[in-house]
């Protein structure tokens, strides 16, 4: 079968970077063009060292990018929405990273980014496969779920599904590494104000709350904290949710709904052991890859399921999510190019 051609717009970013690592490696999608508007002539192994070897690509400006089959943004919030005219005419498929269309409506977008131009987004399918595979099958516009929202919904959606725990009361508590904010740093991000500290970030109106009231259709603005850590990769999301009912849970409940989540996800596993270190999910053994993680504890005197979601940010939150929906939009094997397993110990 012979390749299908790509493109990454905004390749030296920490998202665009981690897709070029995994288009390299994959069986039946080859990078042709890999964008930076600072870096253009440099060789992608410059900024990405992990590659140095694996290719002899070099940046180019956007505008020196030829039609392709599918083109991957990677582009901070508005700055794809500038060039849309422009990126769709680049490629048949394009799958973006950023916020932008990641709204049904508008004026969702506009609440949540009140300082950025906001579009229509009717052609675009929110890509978040365990709900819209079928959807993403059929479109040519995939817009990635933000990341701490990825972990967010997939932690507790069985659970709202199924009615059984109260969607007013949700509260979302979320640490989240490093890499989250991409590759420009900040004086929150410079090493001696950052390393060792767990600094609470966003108590509270994060941008991502929007997608996941969209997607889990919450009548209300649920609790979304996030504590930033100093790892450099991984989000852990634990999801404490009321029970509808005053009666016990039984955990075999629980078990179905999630088993009939989840299942035959190849890249969403239920993890759950009764003994070990390693009971519920954890962000470090997910490092480069594209699972998400999900589990939970019934805290019976609190009458509260905690649900438990752990991915990396750059895998599953972001690049890994962008090649699975890529994959499922061209009829490749959806596991294609993604089978990286982790390491232990790392
Ligand atoms: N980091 C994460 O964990 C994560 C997870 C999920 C989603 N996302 C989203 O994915 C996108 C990329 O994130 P990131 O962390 O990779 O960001 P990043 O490290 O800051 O990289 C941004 C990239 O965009 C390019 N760029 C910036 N402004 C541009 C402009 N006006 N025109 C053309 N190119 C421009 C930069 O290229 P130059 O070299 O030309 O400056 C760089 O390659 C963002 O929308 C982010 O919200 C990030």
């Amino acid at each position: 079968m012979q390749k299908l051609s790509a493109a990454v717009i905004g390749a030296s970013g920490y998202v665009g970077g981690e897709i070029v690592r995994l288009l390299l490696g994959h069986p039946n999608l080859e990078i042709k063009f890999a964008t930076s508007e600072q870096f253009a002539g440099k060789p992608i192994s410059k900024i990405h060292p992990n590659l140095r070897g694996a290719t002899d690509l070099k940046f180019c400006k956007i505008s020196g990018v030829e039609k392709v089959d599918v083109v991957f943004s990677c582009l901070p919030h508005g700055a794809l929405l500038n060039k849309i005219a422009e990126i769709e005419k680049l490629g048949e498929w394009i799958v973006d990273s950023s916020a932008d269309f990641r709204f049904r409506k508008k004026a969702d977008f506009q609440k949540w980014y009140p300082d950025s131009p906001a579009a229509e987004s009717a052609d675009w399918v929110y890509g978040l496969p365990e709900i819209y595979r079928a959807e993403i099958k059929n479109s040519k516009r995939i817009a990635v779920p933000g990341c701490t929202a990825t972990s967010a919904i997939l932690s507790i959606l069985p659970l709202v599904k199924a009615g059984i725990v109260d969607k007013e009361k949700i509260i979302f508590d979320l640490k989240v590494a490093s890499s989250g904010s991409g590759n420009k740093s900040s004086i929150g991000s410079h090493h001696p104000e950052r390393a060792g500290v767990l600094r609470s970030y966003s108590l509270g109106g994060h941008r991502h709350t929007g997608e996941v009231i969209q997607e889990l259709d919450l009548p209300n603005v649920p609790g979304y904290s996030i504590t930033s850590t100093p790892e450099v990769r991984g989000i852990v999301c634990h999801a404490h949710a009321f029970l509808n009912s005053e009666s016990e849970i039984d955990d075999k409940v629980v078990w179905k709904l999630y088993r009939d989540a989840y299942g035959d996800e190849p890249f969403t596993r239920i993890v759950k052991d009764a003994n070990g270190i390693n009971q519920l999910p954890e962000a470090k053994i997910l490092s480069g890859t594209n699972f998400c993680d999900v589990g939970w504890v019934i805290d019976s005197r609190a009458k509260q399921i905690v649900a438990v979601a752990a991915l990396d940010n750059l895998g599953k939150g972001a690049a890994g999510a962008s090649i699975q929906c890529a994959n499922i939009a061209c009829g490749l094997e959806e596991k294609a190019g993604l089978e990286f397993l982790g390491l232990h110990p790392c």
